[in-house]
């Protein structure tokens, strides 16, 4: 364990259960990083007045307990405990750190299987950019489970049925299945469907074939699944361009889409129906899940199948959970889905509870995706009122990447590679930096900038410790010097690192992944100051000194590596 906060922690409750007998050794000591001293710890301050004693006669006590402490202790003001962690505790610990192939990242014993739901973009449209998001969000997360060695099991909710699909295929009829096939792989799903629903509002006879054509699908018509087939097809091969010029992890063995619940429609909504846990309500078959009601304070329903028969998207989400508890056994459910279905989903998780397919065990959580914005601050539209081809604004952030390294004279072929990974990074940085359920201003000139708390920064910061090591002509791995720390940006840089494991074990635990932006934002200031501060490879620094400071140089770029390789976003040797 190397965390010092953890450590301290562990150390100070230890010193309570001594001072003030075994029943306070849970008491939180209360750990805050401190500008007076590394950290503080505030204990003191509420277990007074419990006590019955002042602050400071507390905070002595435990300071008085605290002697064999690595590092000093001092009681000041009204009782806070400041805590200064000893340089040579630092050291090894660093060591600790630089000789674990984990960086003091731990495993989840025992592995949980969890359920990943993300990216599920609509067929029937193009995938716009708030499925952007929720891709990056929930690859970071699936990334993180994993390193933590977790069994995650990717589920890719793809809008790939329903209504729409009746006059989709007529459509596709009609232009013919190579126009088709061409146009969808070409992104222009929005266009197909827009064409489609020009036709059904203007065209009688199509309408007709199009109503008809949904009962054909939703039987199972072979002519007609074919056809559906070579709309899917095309239209995930699209979906496939996007994940790879993107770099996510998602692949067809993950797609879960609405349509592989359609067999199971039926038999949920019979056993909920005999389980007396769906009832019949105007025509419809609802579940009334306790808490939930409407403007009018009557209860909200939750539909599982319409009064004409039909079957609509809480009818396939209530399969799914059941499906994800119970055939995969999935410990943990993570929807990482946008903000504005929260509604649907606590209803959906109360509704599972209420049929006992939710046991206490399994954790159903919606991961809310804020919405994106445009510069305006309204959604991310463009100028024409459109929505965004993922696609080209993707290839428009490369473009301006590209644009941006133009002088450092690359040839073509490292230009083109770099930009890809710049480009990528930053947008998928800028998605990750920002708390997840907090809408977000897309902005490509921020994001691509190169200083703040922005992607090329990070993979900047880490090609430049790259640099060093080509210039000493050295393997990053070999720099095992033993960490000694004289300049005090080398002990703050060294300092913070040790948080690395424990920051990880909570951003997966929270699906916080923005925390992990803002620690690795964080490493790329200390190490900058530091590196201000400390010359490294200068003729006049000390062998051992050089050494020490190679390691520390390595061990930061361990922990941006990783870091970011969690977060998804590439990192380019040079920049
Ligand atoms: N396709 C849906 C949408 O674009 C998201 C599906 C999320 N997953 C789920 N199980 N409902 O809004």
């Amino acid at each position: 364990m190397t965390d010092p906060q953890i450590v301290l922690t562990e150390r100070v409750q230890q010193a309570l259960a001594r001072a003030f007998g075994a029943e306070h050794a849970d008491a939180d000591p209360l750990i805050r990083p401190s500008q007076f001293a590394d950290f503080q710890a505030n204990v003191a301050m509420s277990l007074a007045k419990r006590l019955r004693r002042s602050p400071r006669e507390v905070a002595e006590a435990i300071k008085a307990e605290l002697s064999d402490f690595p590092g000093t202790v001092e009681v000041s003001g009204p009782g806070f405990l400041n805590i200064k962690l000893a340089d040579s505790w630092i050291e090894s610990q660093a060591a600790g750190m630089r000789d674990d192939s984990r960086l003091g990242v731990g495993t989840i014993t025992p592995a949980q299987t969890v359920v990943i739901d993300y990216s599920a973009p609509n067929a029937a449209k193009e995938m716009h950019v708030g499925h952007l998001r929720t891709t990056i969000v929930g690859d970071s997360l699936a990334r993180l489970h994993e390193h933590l060695g977790n069994k995650v099991i990717r589920q890719n909710h793809l809008g790939d049925w329903g209504t729409p699909f009746g006059m989709l295929v007529e459509h596709l009829l009609d232009i013919g299945e190579p126009a088709a096939v061409a146009q969808l792989e070409a992104g222009m799903g929005t266009e197909f469907y827009q064409a489609a629903r020009a036709k059904f509002d203007a065209d009688e006879g199509f309408k007709q074939r199009a109503r008809v054509r949904v009962t054909t699908l939703q039987s199972g018509d072979p002519d007609t699944m074919r056809l559906w087939h070579v709309f899917m097809d095309a239209t995930v091969r699209y979906f496939n361009k996007v994940y790879s010029l993107l770099g996510v992890t998602l692949t067809d063995a993950d797609l879960a889409g609405e349509s592989m619940y359609n067999p199971m429609l039926q038999k949920t909504c019979d056993d909920l129906e005999s389980s007396g846990v769906a009832v019949h309500s105007e025509g419809a078959l609802c579940l009334f899940p306790p808490g939930f009601t409407g403007s009018d304070d009557k209860p909200l329903p939750l539909i599982i199948r319409k009064s004409d028969g039909g079957y609509g998207y809480a009818s396939t989400d209530m399969a799914a959970i059941r499906y994800r508890v119970h055939d995969l056994k999935a410990d943990r459910i993570l929807y990482v889905v946008g903000a504005d279905q929260a509604l649907h989903f606590r209803m959906v998780f109360a509704s599972a509870q209420m049929a006992g397919w939710l046991p206490d065990t399994v954790s159903a959580e919606h991961v809310q995706i804020g919405m994106m914005l445009g510069k305006d601050g309204r959604r991310f539209k463009t100028r024409s009122g459109e929505s965004v081809k993922l696609m080209d604004l993707l290839q428009e952030g490369v473009d301006r990447a590209s644009a941006a390294i133009a002088e450092r004279g690359y040839d073509e072929a490292t230009r083109t590679e770099i930009a890809l990974a710049v480009g990528m990074g930053a947008v998928k940085y800028a998605d990750l930096s920002v708390s997840h359920d907090s809408e977000y201003v897309f902005d490509y000139d921020r994001m691509l900038g190169f200083t703040g708390n922005t992607g090329p920064y990070m993979q900047y910061a880490t090609a430049r410790i790259r640099s060093i090591f080509r210039k000493a002509d050295m393997d990053p791995a070999d720099a095992t010097a033993p960490i000694t720390l004289g300049d005090p940006a080398e002990r703050a840089l060294a300092l913070h690192l040790l948080g690395f494991g424990t920051l990880i074990e909570e951003v997966t635990a929270r699906s916080e992944p923005h925390r992990l932006c803002n620690f690795l934002f964080e490493t790329s200031s200390l190490f900058s100051t530091f590196y201000e501060q400390c010359p490294v490879l200068r003729s006049d620094v000390e062998p051992e000194t050089r050494a020490s400071r190679l390691a520390l140089c390595a061990l930061t770029l361990r922990a941006l590596e990783t870091g970011l390789d969690l977060l998804g976003v590439p990192v380019p040797e040079r920049m």
